[in-house]
């Protein structure tokens, strides 16, 4: 059922902060702003590294995971598409454990990266949005992401709260290895709890301001998302909804990539949508932005308040986002561009909920 709503997608992108809210409640206690022991069905002290593993928009979300576990647990990840992880031979070793990360916890490279994993021994967690799946069923801990059901083949809802689980693990792996103190996961608790709120407050403010730039953007053929940091992942993340979506071609790039191959492209006919929240990147992607500005780039620039007021470039569009703690600003940024990619798609006309040679699971190879 959609609700008074068009789409599922639509719905699903609505749905997020009630359903990151109860994903939030089982990993963390909001009484005491800790971890919850939940998140510790992995001994996270106990291990060596971290290997990750997932498909699509769900290695995205491991993605930034990645950036999470090694900055808060100081715990060193590999992480790769499973089609590449299951046939790259790495040297694996029972003193690591592995991380699959599936909404519907059936996707076959997944699942044989899975089984690859298992067989050299190491311990096997799942985050998974399909409880009684294969990936769950076969894993030694589950951490289910309690999203309901996904029925839009382009991930929304199933992205940010995999996004809060692995906030919510890298954290309490933080503390289980002595790399988060107290008095920081009290904070960083606080912060994932204010990300509800935040996010209502963030669709409604940012809604109209996203229809009419999805118009703009489906006169054009070809996207490029650029950001650093968490933003990079995320970048990506944009790319592949729109894509997948409106069938308008996008890339993502990390923003200090530019230089590298794709400032060739730039030209009045690719926007550039840069993802720069005011955080220790940010001038550092405000000077990429100065780059493609300079060669008649357009550009749209989705920031916050303090990144706002911090820069004079000349912009297609600015969408202001509310100030956020780092910890949750990837899943606030989400939201943005997933209501781009879901409008741009509405204009275009396409099946929005059933892209064209897509399938919501991807059980074979
Ligand atoms: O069910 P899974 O999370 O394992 O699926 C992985 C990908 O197939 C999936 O995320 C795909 O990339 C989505 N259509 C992206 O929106």
């Amino acid at each position: 059922d959609k609700g008074n709503h068009r789409h599922f997608m639509e719905k699903e992108i609505y749905e997020q902060p009630e359903v990151i809210s109860h994903a939030l409640s089982h990993y963390v206690d909001f009484a005491s702003n800790r971890v919850s022991p939940n998140a510790s069905a992995i001994d996270f002290s106990a291990i060596s590294g971290l290997a990750i593993s997932a498909c699509g928009t769900a290695y995205l979300a491991g993605l930034i995971g990645k950036y999470w576990f090694e900055r808060y647990a100081r715990l060193p990840v590999e992480i790769d598409v499973a089609s590449e992880f299951r046939y790259r031979e790495m040297p694996l070793s029972p003193t690591q454990a592995a991380l699959f990360i599936s909404q519907s916890g059936e996707t076959a490279d997944t699942l044989a990266s899975l089984r690859y994993c298992k067989d050299s021994g190491l311990k096997i967690g799942a985050v998974v949005n399909v409880r009684e799946s294969t990936i769950a069923r076969e894993s030694d801990a589950v951490f289910p992401i309690m999203a309901g059901p996904e029925i839009g083949v382009a991930s929304t809802k199933a992205f940010t709260c995999q996004l809060a689980v692995l906030a919510s693990l890298a954290i309490g792996a933080g503390r289980a290895r002595g790399t988060v103190s107290a008095e920081q996961e009290k904070t960083l608790v606080r912060h994932l709890a204010e990300m509800p709120r935040i996010m209502s407050r963030v669709l409604n403010l940012i809604q109209p301001q996203m229809e009419s730039l999805a118009r703009e953007i489906s006169k054009f053929t070809d996207v490029l998302y650029l950001g650093r940091g968490t933003s990079y992942p995320l970048a990506m993340e944009g790319a592949l909804k729109l894509k997948e979506i409106s069938y308008i071609h996008a890339e993502g790039y990390a923003a200090g990539e530019l230089k590298h191959g794709p400032i060739a492209l730039i030209d009045e006919n690719m926007p550039v949508i840069v993802i720069a929240p005011h955080d220790r990147f940010f001038d550092k992607t405000i000077s990429n932005m100065q780059e493609v500005a300079a060669r008649g780039g357009r550009i749209i620039f989705i920031t916050d308040e303090a990144g706002a007021a911090a820069s004079t470039l000349p912009t297609m569009a600015t969408i202001t986002l509310p100030n956020v703690d780092e910890i949750i600003s990837p899943m606030i940024f989400s939201l943005p561009i997933q209501l781009l990619a879901y409008h741009t798609a509405v204009f275009m006309g396409t099946d929005v909920d059933q892209p064209r040679n897509l399938a919501k699971s991807v059980t074979v190879e």
